[in-house]
């Protein structure tokens, strides 16, 4: 997704633009663009490509303390050096995230002006209609042009006769912004402002940022002066560095076991029983006593973790639980009440569908609550509850650490729950919890075992096609090895509930093919195995994992190889089996020579529908 970075301050702001867009990599982007307040008035430079390539073409002499800066992932209109943000149209300059849904009809009214776009983007379109309502009032003409857009946007404005100030307003797209010695900053994301404060805030919707030197003023439509509420960041630019991994995926994989136990500190109520506690985060019994079914909504990763938890929560509050992607669930009609619990899961808390699917469980009556990772994010903002993973700042488009952080949620979630509903004792909820507690010791066992994994990829690096069979909780970690694989190494790949391969899956399975089969479960082990067996019979190339301690024996030549996990109980075996899948799709990316961090058409956060 675009990101967005303005500077306002006492250094020179090309060079901090362009370190600014450097640290918003991680979003995905395909051009980039900067516009500065210089002597001779706005200058813009922008490209195709990464940002490297812009720098390279930045005039060596440039001098501005106060620009904006921006990587563009395309919506609308293609990739090129025209359609790259900034937009600049008579007084107006300016950077957008979002996408604005009625830019066809504000375009056909702008024309009737004689107002002609070059490029192919709403966003040219925004920057016109602002500057067809600029008379050097700039509160004004964001106040009339705010009634006319539809859609959304997080906008850093410049106007011309105003020279080294921002005006920023958004509208579902995020923008945070900060103070500091060096100067003002305003951004899509707080990596972006880790190198100048640890204190930010959100901007709040419709409202204005005035952003200059010495100030960031922020502002109602009608000119109320407001004071935002600050937050603070809870980790130091290191933990958004690599820090001597090759990419950021390979460090967040390695990240997890501490991920794990950062999100289970504070939730870990010591005594006679360990029990999950709740009241650092707000989250009182009355919500579970109070609740009758439970809807999990997601995007991706955070919607396969939510398949895990409606498994784990089904089986032991013995409550209907759902799972519905939230593209799906935003256009349904979805039957919810006062005694529905909606979780929404995402890790930047921005996901545009996932936050628009929360927005109508709330209108439906139902309560909400988040497991989101960023914290201060839109989605942590509107739920009623939150339960912040704290995972840290994760890099890599592809979701690691996020996704067993908010399995670790959803497991905290469900014992507390099913301790309030009297469905377990003190001492089974305190059994689980010190299984839990031990989840991150396992998941160190099988990172040792990385170069078994690095050697394995090697195997399905050739693949064009690849299936993971799983059956229960392997099911749904079987969904989440595949959109992982597919989406770093654009091999492709299908998941698929091994029950349901003879129904037609089963005809693609080949000489050679590879299937990942997961098999940690006890309960469904046997017919797992006779799925493996019916594969391989028909020539596929088989990577068997199951659980030190399956009881049933393995057959000689069963698979091809055969990754054993640590023993555990089977409720834990989808923390230490996610390594695996995590580190298979990882080596082979790597094989394959391709940009694991910033695989292509691809960004972290999908703050677009
Ligand atoms: C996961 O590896 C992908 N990057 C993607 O599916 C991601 O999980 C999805 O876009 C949801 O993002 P969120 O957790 O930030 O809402």
């Amino acid at each position: 997704m675009c990101g967005i970075i303005g500077f306002c301050g006492y250094l020179d702001a090309k060079e901090e633009l362009v370190k600014g867009l450097a640290e918003l990599e991680y979003r995905g982007y395909d051009s980039a663009g900067i516009a500065c307040f210089t002597e001779s008035g706005i200058e813009i430079v922008k490209s195709v490509g990464k940002v490297a390539e812009l720098e390279n073409k930045l005039p060596p002499r440039m001098e501005s303390g106060c620009g904006i800066g921006h990587t563009r992932w395309a919506t609308h209109g293609g990739v090129s050096e025209v359609n790259a943000h900034p937009h600049q149209c008579g007084n107006v300059t300016l950077i957008h995230n979002g996408i604005i849904e009625n830019y066809h009809e504000l375009a056909k009214a702008l024309e009737n002006t004689g107002r002609i776009p070059v490029s192919r983007t709403d966003t040219e379109i925004a920057a016109m209609l602002i500057d067809s309502l600029y008379n050097g009032d700039a509160m004004e003409a964001l106040r009339r042009a705010v009634e006319r857009l539809k859609g959304a946007y997080a906008f850093c404005i410049m106007f011309a006769d105003q020279k080294d100030v921002i005006y920023c307003i958004r509208k579902g797209s995020p923008l945070v912004c900060c103070s500091s010695e060096e100067g003002s900053v305003v951004a899509s994301d707080m990596v972006a402002l880790l190198r100048y404060s640890k204190e930010y805030f959100v901007l709040p919707e419709y409202q204005v940022a005035k952003v200059t030197k010495n100030t960031i003023t922020v502002m109602e439509l009608d000119g109320t002066v407001v004071s935002p509420v600050m937050l603070s960041i809870h980790w130091d630019m290191s933990a958004a560095q690599k820090n001597g991994f090759k990419h950021y995926m390979l460090k967040e994989i390695h990240e997890q076991p501490e991920a794990i136990r950062r999100t289970l500190a504070p939730r870990l109520k010591k005594g006679k029983y360990l029990l999950p506690d709740f009241s650092e985060d707000g989250i009182q019994d009355e919500l579970f006593q109070d609740t009758n079914r439970i809807m999990i909504t997601a995007c991706g990763t955070a919607m396969h973790a939510g398949m895990m938890g409606r498994i784990l929560m089904e089986r032991l509050l013995r409550i209907p639980v759902n799972v519905e992607v939230a593209s799906e669930f935003r256009y349904a009609d979805p039957i919810l009440d006062e005694k529905s619990l909606v979780i929404v899961v995402s890790q930047s808390g921005e996901t545009a569908d996932t936050l628009a699917a929360l927005r109508l469980a709330r209108k439906r009556g139902a309560k909400t609550l988040a497991i989101v990772n960023v914290k201060g994010s839109s989605i942590a903002r509107e739920s009623d509850y939150v339960l912040y993973t704290h995972a840290g700042p994760e890099i890599a488009v592809a979701s690691t650490k996020a996704y067993t952080a908010q399995l670790t949620a959803f497991y905290l979630l469900t014992f507390r729950f099913a301790y309030v509903a009297g469905k377990l004792s003190e001492g089974q909820v305190s059994d689980y919890m010190k299984g839990l507690n031990e989840v991150g010791e396992l998941m160190e066992r099988v990172l040792e075992q990385k170069d078994k994994m690095k050697e394995l990829s090697k195997r399905l690096t050739p693949a064009q096609d690849l299936f993971f069979i799983g059956r229960s909780m392997d099911y749904a970690l079987s969904c989440e090895g595949s959109i992982k694989l597919k989406e770093i190494t654009y091999i492709h790949s299908e998941a698929y509930a091994a029950g349901e391969l003879k129904h037609g899956t089963l005809s693609l399975i080949t000489g050679g093919v590879p299937v990942i089969a997961l098999a940690t479960q006890e309960d469904v082990f046997a017919k797992m195995i006779s799925n493996v067996k019916e594969v391989r019979a028909r020539g596929a190339m088989v990577i068997l994992i199951t659980k030190e301690g399956n009881t049933t024996a393995i057959e000689k030549d069963i698979c091809d190889e055969h990754l054993i996990l640590p023993a555990s109980d089977d409720l834990f075996a989808p923390f230490t089996a996610a390594i695996i899948l995590q580190l298979l799709a990882y080596y082979t990316s790597s094989y394959r020579g391709l940009d694991v961090d910033q695989p292509r058409n691809l960004a972290k956060s999908v703050t677009v529908e």
